[in-house]
């Protein structure tokens, strides 16, 4: 399934480090275990492609029938070029300006709006003339670890559920038709029971929105990044999800359809940053292996204290010792501490593997360095799907006397 250690050294061969590297068929198979999971389940997916915008990926994404969910009007204008028809997008919007909901509009996707202000002018300007969908705070704590938290009676995210009568208010001045009530609580979400209260908060409000069509879950589904760590388990959560509907029968009357916005589900396994070891550097406790990249192209092990597995794929039957792993960025920026790896020399090669989400979306020029090239291995072909920066790239928008 996963991409073997020697067909990365040739990508590296191929195409130079650092590079990242997408396995299509990984992405089909995780999709296949949300719709086996769900088979029983009116169920829709929208790929929340803040993970991993590619245009090829999205390409990708379309092409196995999967929705796709967009955190800005431009990531909805890129599911445009890569081919989704307006009615397979969902934009969930955030603490945005309401001049970009009315271009989404205007684009006619899927609207979840999160705050009463934007609510109130959306009403105003649009009344009943436009089905929509409101972001609820659901006040449930969910997630890997505090910042990428988002459901929690502290969180920006959302209208908070205790504000209710101040949303139908809204709702009935301007008899807005609420087609969606999103929440979405966090990532990294392993427990089941975190979906399950959150359909337990909709369905004590769902009576109150008599045009409704889907609840939505939003995203959050835990993949293993380490030996050992679990995945969300699908097939329990789809009969969990089904058990709450049924002993809730026809809240306000009306079928409802189940909608998600996975993104690290289907995208972190399938991506690995090939990098090369740039200098080896011994301390009385400790041995440095700085490598060709940084927190410029994989911020999740500063950021979040993120693990990712680690393979020196030169010298994979070496004698394992420990090392700290760093990037070549001037501020710390340590990958991993005290890892044992195969013993590495300089110019071996390393494999950061759960690159694909939030990997090079959240990558950056920082120190002036270029990023990484992008490649796709689809049907045993391989494709590259973005050049390599190059050093007028830096330039670019400069204005130069
Ligand atoms: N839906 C909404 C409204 C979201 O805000 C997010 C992620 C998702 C869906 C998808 O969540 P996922 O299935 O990927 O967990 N950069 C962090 C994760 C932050 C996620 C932000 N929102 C990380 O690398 O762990």
């Amino acid at each position: 399934m996963a991409l073997s250690q020697q067909q990365l050294k040739n990508l590296a061969a191929e195409f130079g480090t650092p590079l990242y590297v997408y396995d299509a068929e990984h992405i089909t198979a995780q999709y296949k275990k949300l719709t086996d999971a769900f088979a029983q389940t009116d169920t829709k997916f929208f790929y929340a492609c803040k993970a991993l915008t590619n245009i090829n990926i999205l390409k990708h994404i379309n092409s196995i029938g999967c929705n796709v969910d967009c955190s800005s009007v431009n990531e909805v204008k890129l599911a445009f070029l890569a081919g989704f028809e307006p009615k397979r997008i969902l934009y969930t919007s955030n603490g945005i300006h309401f001049s970009e909901i009315e271009e989404a509009q205007n684009l006619g996707v899927h609207i979840n709006i999160d705050s009463l202000s934007n609510l109130e002018k959306f009403g105003q300007k649009f009344g009943h003339s436009y089905p929509v969908g409101l972001r609820l705070r659901p006040n449930i704590m969910g997630g890997g670890n505090l910042k990428v938290s988002t459901g929690h009676d502290q969180s920006k995210f959302g209208i908070p559920v205790d504000q209710l009568d101040q949303i139908l208010d809204v709702v009935s001045k301007y008899n807005l038709h609420i087609q969606n009530l999103h929440i979405h609580t966090g990532s990294d979400i392993k427990d089941v029971d975190v979906f399950v209260k959150g359909i337990e908060v909709l369905f004590d409000i769902i009576p109150s929105f008599k045009k409704l069509e889907s609840i939505d879950l939003g995203g959050g589904f835990k993949v293993p990044y380490q030996d050992g760590d679990g995945e969300t388990d699908m097939p329990l959560l789809a009969k969990k999800v089904n058990e709450a509907f049924s002993n809730h029968p026809n809240p306000n009357g009306k079928h409802l359809q189940v909608w998600f916005e996975p993104g690290k589900f289907l995208v972190s396994g399938a991506g690995y940053l090939l990098t090369e070891v740039n200098v080896i550097k011994e301390n009385p406790n400790t041995t440095f292996v700085g490598i060709n990249s940084g927190l410029n192209h994989l911020i999740r092990p500063m950021f979040y204290d993120a693990y990712h597995k680690i393979e020196n794929i030169s010298n994979p039957t070496g004698e394992e010792k420990s090392y700290a792993v760093t990037g070549y960025i001037c501020e710390t920026d340590t990958f991993a501490w005290d890892r044992k790896l195969n013993e590495v020399k300089e110019g071996d090669l390393l494999v950061f593997y759960n690159a694909g989400a939030y990997g090079f979306e959240m990558s950056s020029n920082f120190n002036s360095r270029q990023k990484p090239a992008e490649v796709l291995v689809k049907d045993d072909k391989v494709q590259l799907i973005r050049r390599r920066d190059e050093f007028e790239d830096l330039l670019k928008n400069q204005i130069i006397d």
